[in-house]
């Protein structure tokens, strides 16, 4: 499973890419607004830092806008992945943009009906947002195991499912058991995974235990 840092704060993510454990990045505009920074130089920075997809999304509406766009954004740097909204526009932009060889986000799906239109329309990743399915009493995770089942029904569909909008560790192990290919999720997120408490308890115990043998590994 690949683990992609939903976020667009450069230092969070150069001090989260010494981990080694993130392999893309994922913005929204939201996310670019709340750095106050211009947003292509935000996406330069990021993409020099991360080896991975970095998802940049367009604010158009109609489709030639979004192309228009998205070749824009492509242009600054090779791992860049255009973000595009599910909605008819978008599918065609996707469509166009996945036909030049540019790696497409599709964002903002909230059913199985929309993810086959993703897959149908070339996407490298479809973006199924679970936390905020949560939030309106709906099952994120059982929207995720049904686009896992039909994208494994057709070996066409070579789109990644990217699960977004994650708010706790339980729907990173929950997607990792369904198989999904990448979960993004917000710094805290990915540092939260590291965490139990018996962690804490067992290191302080042996440390403790270590230092009354008086030794050093290094001048032993
Ligand atoms: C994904 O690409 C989105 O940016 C993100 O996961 C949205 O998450 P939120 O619901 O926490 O805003």
């Amino acid at each position: 499973m690949k683990f992609f840092i939903d976020t667009a704060d450069i230092d969070e993510i150069r001090d989260l890419a010494e981990t080694g454990l993130v392999d893309g990045v994922t913005t929204n505009p939201s996310l670019i607004a709340k750095t106050g920074r211009k947003f292509t130089e935000v996406v330069a920075e990021i993409c020099a830092v991360i080896d991975g997809p970095v998802s940049a999304e367009v604010t158009a509406l109609d489709a030639p806008g979004m192309i228009n766009e998205g070749r824009k954004l492509r242009q600054i740097a090779d791992n860049v992945a255009v973000k595009v909204p599910l909605t008819p526009d978008g599918l065609k932009a996707c469509k166009a943009l996945s036909a030049e060889d540019t790696m497409v986000n599709v964002t903002l799906c909230f059913s199985a009906a929309q993810a086959i239109l993703a897959a149908k329309a070339g996407a490298a990743f479809v973006s199924p947002f679970v936390g905020r399915l949560d939030d309106i009493g709906g099952d994120g995770m059982a929207l995720i195991a049904d686009i896992v089942e039909i994208y494994d029904n057709y070996a066409a569909f070579t789109t990644e499912i990217l699960v977004a909008s994650i708010r706790h560790p339980m729907h990173v192990i929950e997607a990792a058991r369904l198989g999904a290919h990448i979960a993004t999720m917000p710094p805290a997120a990915l540092r939260q995974l590291y965490d139990h408490p018996l962690t804490d308890k067992g290191l302080a115990a042996f440390l403790d235990d270590w230092a009354k043998t008086g030794q050093s590994i290094l001048e032993s």
